[in-house]
Order: C-alpha cells, then structure tokens, then sequence
C-alpha cells in the first residue's frame, strides 16, 4: 500500500466476532463497515442513550471545524490525526488541504479495518503529503518515530485525539501518552481533542458505557470536564475554550443546535 508505514508486525486477521470501536462509529455514521456484534453493541448503546448518533455527528462536524480553523486561522500545515477512525465525511486531509494543498497529514490507527481503507485516505493527494501508520497510541514513541518521515517535528503540528481518549483507560496512562505527544512538538503547536463525557447526559451514558464494554473488545472511559481539562494543561484553550462540541464556532444554527455527551477543545502549545 503507497505511503502506509507501520511496525512490521504483518497482517492482522478482522475479528468479526466482537465489536471494535472503529466499526462501531461507523455504524452510528451510517456507514457499510460493520458487523453484527458492531451493531449489537450500537444499538444496546442506542437504548441507554437514544443522543448517540447526533453526539458522534457533532464530533464528527466538531472534527472538521477544528482542522479548517488550525490551518485556515492558526496557519498550521502539519496534523497527526491518531485514532482517524473508518474514513466518513470531511476526513482532515480534505479539510486541510481544502484550505492549503501542502498540508501534511499523517493518520494513525490500531484497527485492521481501518487499515485496509488507508488507500482511501491517501489516494489523490499531493503525493507524498499523507501517510498512514497501523500503530498503537499506547505507543507514542512509535507513532512519532513513525510521523517524522513525512512531518517535521520541529516546525508546529497539530495533534489530534478526536474521540479516541475515552478508549484509553487510566492504568494506560493517558495523560502520559499526551504529554510526551506534545512534549516531542515545538510551541506553536496545537492540541485538537475531543472525549466523551461522563458528566453530560450522566445516567444515560454510565448504562451505555457498561453497555458497551460488556459487548466490545476496548473499554470506555468517559471522562469529566475537570478530567478532560487535563489534558490540556500548560497549553493555552482557543475560544470558547473546552465546551460540549457542538459549541466550539458552530458553523451553522444546524450545528449549534445539535446535541453530545463530549467535550472538545483545541489548544496551542505556548
Ligand atoms: C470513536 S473512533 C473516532 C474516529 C475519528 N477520530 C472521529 O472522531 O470521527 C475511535 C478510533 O480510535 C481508534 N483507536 C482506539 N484506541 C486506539 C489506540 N490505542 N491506538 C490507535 N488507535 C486507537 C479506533 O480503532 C477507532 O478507529
């Protein structure tokens, strides 16, 4: 596969048997990258928190605002998107290169689906300004040893983690694993993060988490704001600041009205 990196572990086989986060987003997406344990877990997720289609299309359309104001607003033109997800709508190398051609994009997953789509991802770019890395977050060494052949880490990128803290536990370290992400890039950088939260729509979404980790092979954390305000300490929140996602610059009255149990900021390394 052009441009795709990644440890050489050789392929992975796709278990169908328990649903992955990767294809169960997808579902709530509506897209055809799925199975049916996928769509057990979504639906038993549904019934707890009948939000959850319209929370994760928030943060989808929170995604695609956070790219166009890093490049178009922060003049960014480096993104590390890890936890990129099955490819949807407005996927960042769109975005970004929609507003600069030369943004440089490299996309980061553990998931063998979302693998075999990361031609998907890299066709028809400006060649040589997309990579893709079949590597574990849990792993940040190897993930910016990785993202160094095709970004400059001495020049401002912008870290993303959309959706993707609330699959990493605490015995995992995950205010660790961001802090050596943003160690390793200079100031100027960003931070774009999104997680679902525990302190919106709290009851429901505590039965659609025990829900889901009873159905699928990674376990959420949702995560209050204090909790996720973590994650951005020493970095300085743009405005609103860290708020459901909905309300970061809505685009639209659409969107600002749209509702999520996440929350999501972006933020720049001083
Ligand atoms: C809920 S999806 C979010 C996709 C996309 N960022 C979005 O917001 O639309 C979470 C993604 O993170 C990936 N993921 C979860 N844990 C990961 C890890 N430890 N390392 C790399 N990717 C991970 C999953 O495979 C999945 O594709």
């Amino acid at each position: 596969m052009p441009g795709e990196t990644g440890p050489a572990e050789g392929p992975r086989t796709i278990d169908t048997s328990v649903a992955h986060s990767a294809r169960v987003h997808d579902y709530w997406l509506g897209g055809k990258d799925n199975f049916a344990a996928d769509r057990a877990a979504g639906d038993a997720v549904m019934e707890a928190y009948p939000g959850i289609v319209m929370s994760v299309r928030a943060n989808r359309a929170f995604l695609a605002r956070a790219v166009r104001f890093l490049a178009a607003e922060a003049g960014i033109r480096q993104f590390l998107d890890i936890g990129t997800g099955i490819p949807a709508a407005n996927n960042t190398h769109e975005v970004a290169q929609s507003v600069a051609p030369g943004c440089r994009v490299v996309y980061v997953d553990y998931d063998p689906v979302v693998l075999t789509y990361a031609h998907a991802l890299l066709t028809g770019a400006t060649p040589g300004t997309i990579d893709y890395i079949d590597a574990d977050l849990r792993d940040p060494q190897t993930v910016l040893q990785h993202a160094a052949r095709t970004l400059d880490l001495k020049k401002p990128v912008a870290v993303m983690l959309i959706a993707v803290m609330h699959l990493i536990v605490d015995e995992d370290d995950p205010y660790g694993i961001v802090g050596r992400l943003m160690d390793a890039v200079p100031p100027g950088s960003y931070l774009a993060l999104s997680q679902v939260a525990s302190d919106i729509q709290a009851e429901q979404m505590a039965e659609g988490a025990k829900r889901y980790n009873r159905l699928a092979r990674e376990t959420q954390r949702h995560r209050n704001r204090a909790e996720v305000a973590r994650f951005f300490d020493g970095l300085e929140l743009a405005e609103p600041g860290l708020v459901p996602v909905q309300q970061w610059r809505p685009a639209s009255e659409l969107e600002a009205t749209a509702r999520s149990a996440m929350w999501g900021g972006v933020a720049r390394k001083p």
